[in-house]
């Protein structure tokens, strides 16, 4: 297996014990985020890792900053990526199993290494269920693809209809 992991300024020592904790499991880890101190924009290693995830060129991400907020979002704006930030193993295992993530997110700031690891773990051992929440990553799909979601329009046009009123 091949991860890309990434990170911002704030998030160097947890992105380095991430990434020797998964390497010393035989996986091999593309590290694409910043070692300096400088202030880094997240977005740039959320971008990388997501575009690799999204090219098929590594088989998921890790992405690491202050609160795991800013990077997720970042590489949520990747067409095919599914970034969940969270804080909790369980929140983890279920992103895989029922939403199927690509990407794993959490905060420097917001978790310590013991935690991280537990939530790597997890997501990593988890595989996703398919069946009914097929359905419901398609719809994630059919909003991205379309910014739209045909199943919402027409309570959404009621909606606007007496909003507007
Ligand atoms: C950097 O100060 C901080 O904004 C960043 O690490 C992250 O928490 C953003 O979501």
């Amino acid at each position: 297996m091949r991860l890309a992991i990434g990170n911002d300024h704030v998030a160097i020592d947890m992105k380095n014990e991430i990434r020797d904790y998964l390497s010393a499991k035989g996986i091999e880890m593309i590290d694409v985020g910043t070692n300096s101190p400088e202030r880094f924009n997240y977005p740039v290693s959320g971008y990388k890792v997501a575009r690799l995830v999204a090219e098929g060129l590594v088989d998921g991400g890790v992405l690491i900053c202050g609160t795991g907020v800013g990077i997720s979002l970042a590489a949520n704006k990747v067409p095919g990526i599914r970034a969940c930030v969270c804080s909790d193993p369980y929140t983890a295992r279920l992103s895989k199993q029922h939403n199927n993530t690509n990407i794993i997110a959490f905060g420097a700031r917001v978790i310590g290494p013991e935690t991280a690891k537990m939530i790597v773990d997890e997501w990593l051992k988890a595989q996703y269920e398919g069946g009914r929440h097929q359905t419901r990553v398609d719809m994630i799909a059919e909003i991205q693809d379309t910014g739209h979601l045909q199943a919402a329009e027409e309570e959404l046009e009621a909606l606007r209809a007496s909003l507007r009123a």
